[in-house]
């Protein structure tokens, strides 16, 4: 686990002042550009939740899909696109979330979401915590259960553990 972290960490781009002044801004496309580190976060992402049986992976726009579509398919998994407003064509139900430099609106399509289904969300990193947690009701209103929280890069510092009570968070490397 350690070695993952320190593997991560080696590769993880650092941009200060990103996306605004006085922000570190902790860029995963690095990881992606390296087919190693891209298949090493995959990999532990399996021995992860290898006892763990879900019906489904749902998701996050827009980086989050990245990491869950190689392991959705990976295990043979449904994968579940929560989108931002405007974007799926179906009929959807959402959720308003409160974001780091903002607020947003989280979709999904009702069909997709398995009825008591034990759902695995997906997104690339957790700040404060208001997507994963907006995410977690929106795939409960559309008749889920969520039962396990991923983010490839932690930032614990923005206290994401308050929103995301009662509910199993894993990250592969944490920045303090
Ligand atoms: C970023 C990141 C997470 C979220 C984390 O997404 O990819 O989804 O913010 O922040 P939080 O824990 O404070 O909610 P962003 O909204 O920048 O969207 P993108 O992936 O489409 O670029
Ligand atoms: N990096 C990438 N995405 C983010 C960050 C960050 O530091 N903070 C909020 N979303």
């Amino acid at each position: 686990k350690a070695d993952i972290a320190a593997k991560l960490d080696a590769v993880i781009r650092r941009v200060p002042n990103f996306p605004k002044p006085g922000v570190l801004f902790y860029d995963i496309t690095s990881i992606l550009a390296d087919p190693e580190s891209f298949r090493l976060v995959i990999d532990a992402m399996d021995q992860r939740y290898q006892k763990d049986d879900f019906d489904a992976v749902a998701a996050i726009e827009a980086r989050g899909f990245v990491f869950a579509a190689p392991f959705a398919v990976h295990r043979g998994l449904p994968l579940i696109l929560i989108r931002k407003a405007g974007k799926l064509p179906g009929e959807t139900i959402s959720q308003k979330i409160s974001l780091e430099y903002g607020e947003d609106e989280l979709h999904v399509h009702l069909t997709d979401v398995p009825e008591n289904g034990r759902v695995l969300l997906v997104d690339d990193l957790i700040a404060t915590g208001g997507t994963l947690s907006g995410a977690a009701s929106l795939i409960r209103k559309a008749g889920g259960e969520v039962s396990d929280l991923f983010g490839v890069v932690g930032l614990p510092f923005l206290n994401y553990s308050d929103k995301l009570q009662d509910l199993e968070i894993t990250t592969l490397v944490d920045y303090l």
